[in-house]
């Protein structure tokens, strides 16, 4: 008789099996580039693949189907060629599933991770992050950033001094949420950081008028959030629902609207990388995909922001 699978055999088979389903769900195509296209951090000769994955809340509590879930998504990205990944903010007094899983992963190295202070104050901030790098117990850390711009004279001292002390590679910060980016402007300015993160989509655009190429100017690199986000709450997807792609998307290797999203912002020649959240296998494949094939050229970035402002 032949062994049974072990308890992690199992799961590791589980998860593919999960993410192989997915994959049969979505048209095959191949693209003559086989990698996931990656750009490199500005100043240094590091590349970063250019979609990377957010925080679900899957990573943050263990979901009651188990860790299967999690560990597909992950192994998703990574096949894909993924490696960048936003970790979850501290908003609650729990730390993060997500250090627990990248351990029993055995996949801290292969990512970059990104962690962000997300509470006020001098020494509430180094506690913050003092507890948020032992969940992720990766040392240095890839990146840490000042969460929306808060208390931003307190913490960048402190990111700073992380950074000179080699606990983190890379210090930066971050602005969404209908930003007025005047004083993140005069930040990036004055103080340099080696990233910024921020919303950047068609239907909020406001970023392009002076960050991004301000980000540009001065080799700041740029991972932007919020790609799907309209000013209605269900996001793009609710605007697009049962409404074809236009017939020129393939020219741009685009298979999806969710693709369409990141292509757009993919193309523009500032931003460093992308990063989507979501908790479903096919998504996660969907939006790795956006990081092969062809990008739109600038006139057919207004004719795609075009097409979608009038649906
Ligand atoms: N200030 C900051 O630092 C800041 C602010 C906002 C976000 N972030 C970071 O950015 C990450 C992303 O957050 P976001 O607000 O920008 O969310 P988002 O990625 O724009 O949207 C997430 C939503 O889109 C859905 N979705 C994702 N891919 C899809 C696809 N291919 N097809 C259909 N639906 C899809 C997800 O649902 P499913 O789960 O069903 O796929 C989820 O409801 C966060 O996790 C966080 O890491 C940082």
């Amino acid at each position: 008789m032949m062994a049974g699978p072990d308890k992690s055999n199992r799961r590791e088979f589980l998860a593919r099996s999960a993410a192989l389903a997915a994959a049969a769900t979505l048209p095959v195509r191949s693209f003559a580039q086989e990698t996931m296209a990656a750009r490199a951090i500005p100043g240094t000769d590091e590349y970063l693949p250019v979609v990377g994955l957010g925080a679900p809340d899957i990573f943050i509590d263990l979901p009651p189907e188990g860790k299967e879930l999690p560990i597909a998504v992950l192994e998703t990205m990574i096949g894909l060629g993924g490696r960048l990944l936003d970790t979850p903010s501290f908003f609650r007094p729990n730390v993060p599933y997500l250090g627990e899983l990248i351990e029993e992963m055995g996949i801290r190295d292969q990512m970059f991770l990104t962690g962000k202070i997300t509470v006020n104050g001098k020494e509430a901030g180094i506690r913050h992050l003092e507890r948020l790098v032992a969940n992720l117990n990766k040392q240095p850390m890839d990146l840490l950033m000042i969460h929306n711009m808060r208390t931003m004279d307190e913490h960048w001292p402190t990111l700073r001094e992380w950074k000179d002390a080699g606990r983190t590679r890379y210090i930066g910060v971050s602005l969404t949420r209908n930003a007025d980016y005047v004083e993140f402007d005069r930040f990036m300015r004055t103080e340099r950081p080696d990233f910024i993160m921020t919303g950047y989509s068609i239907h909020h655009p406001l970023a392009a008028e002076t960050t991004l190429p301000l980000a540009a100017d001065l080799g700041i690199a740029v991972l932007i959030v919020e790609a799907f986000k309209t000013d209605d709450d269900g996001g793009i997807f609710s605007l697009v629902a049962g409404k074809p792609l236009p017939e020129w998307a393939p020219e741009y290797d685009i298979e999806s609207w969710a693709q369409y999203s990141l292509k757009f912002i993919l193309s523009h020649p500032a931003v460093t990388g992308v990063v989507t959240e979501t908790r479903q296998v096919r998504h996660v494949i969907d939006n790795m995909r956006a990081g092969y094939g062809r990008l739109p050229d600038e006139a057919a970035r207004q004719r795609m922001s075009d097409y979608l402002l009038s649906l």
